[in-house]
């Protein structure tokens, strides 16, 4: 990429932070998903998803747990070492899952560098001042850190439910936590179920790129997660989920006409090489 655009340069190299900074200093927006594998990170990184994101929502889209609490390191790390073989272009960011990184900074060092040694070039973890010291460290070892605020699902037992978060005054403590965030040296913020005025209001203040979720249209860029955004995850989903595709409903119709052919005898068949 000579020109660093995200979206409309030459690209024969991985995207970095500076590039997802220079989109953030000319206004153009992007795109982020999750993945989990190497052959959906492969078909989204051919399709130009600058960033995607290893995130421990595979524990609700993979490994069959109702929250992301009981993710750890050891169920993170071949997801990541799929999606970073599975891409050429795309920056993989590894999520740090609950408990690997919240102890003291030392711990989410050793975290991450298990991370970096799979290919991610960067790492995310969810909180706000309370995780500076580890921000910092992370930063400074060479580390980049995406930031995490708003509905942190990780926390979901202190929150009390997957909820709005930054109501009111406690809009003015997130826009604090941003802002520390960025000072520790974040190279971007995920600002999750947050009102929209509030996720602007973030965006406008601070010079790195807002990723929101669920936080409206005036962020930097937006993320969802892969399966919620194909239509796989069952159910409608939250207000905010645009389901680009109805793949459950695909799957299933391919798996039952297997099914049936085989059943009946119709497949393999004739052209498939059988007399
Ligand atoms: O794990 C995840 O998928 C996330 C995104 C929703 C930001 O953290």
């Amino acid at each position: 990429m000579t020109e660093a655009t995200l979206y409309g340069g030459v690209v024969n190299r991985r995207i970095t932070v500076r590039d997802l900074q220079g989109a953030k200093d000319r206004g153009e927006r992007w795109a982020m998903l999750t993945s989990y594998d190497m052959l959906t990170a492969a078909l989204f990184d051919e399709a130009g998803i600058p960033a995607l994101l290893v995130g421990d929502s595979a524990g609700n889209n993979v490994l069959g747990y109702d929250t992301t609490v009981p993710v750890t390191v050891d169920d993170m790390i071949p997801l990541v070492r799929g999606v970073v073989r599975g891409t050429k272009r795309a920056l993989v960011i590894a999520d740090l899952p609950f408990g690997s990184y919240q102890g003291s900074p030392q711990q989410a060092l050793e975290t991450a560098v298990r991370f970096m040694r799979e290919g991610a070039q960067a790492v995310k973890l969810e909180g706000g001042r309370r995780v500076l010291p580890q921000v910092e460290l992370l930063v400074e070892s060479g580390i980049p850190v995406m930031g995490h605020i708003g509905l942190t699902p990780q926390s979901v037992n202190t929150l009390g439910g997957y909820r709005v978060q930054g109501r009111g005054d406690a809009g003015d403590l997130l826009l604090k936590d941003a802002l520390a965030l960025e000072r520790a040296g974040a190279f971007a913020l995920v600002l999750e179920v947050v009102p929209s005025e509030l996720a602007e209001r973030v965006t406008q203040e601070l010079t790195i790129p807002t990723v929101g979720i669920g936080a409206g249209p005036g962020t930097d860029a937006q993320v969802l997660v892969w399966t919620d955004m194909a239509g796989l995850t069952p159910g409608p989903g939250p207000k905010f989920l645009k389901k680009y595709a109805d793949l459950r409903s695909v799957l299933t119709e391919a798996v039952t006409s297997y099914s049936e052919d085989v059943r009946e005898g119709r497949y393999p068949a004739a052209e498939h090489g059988y007399s």
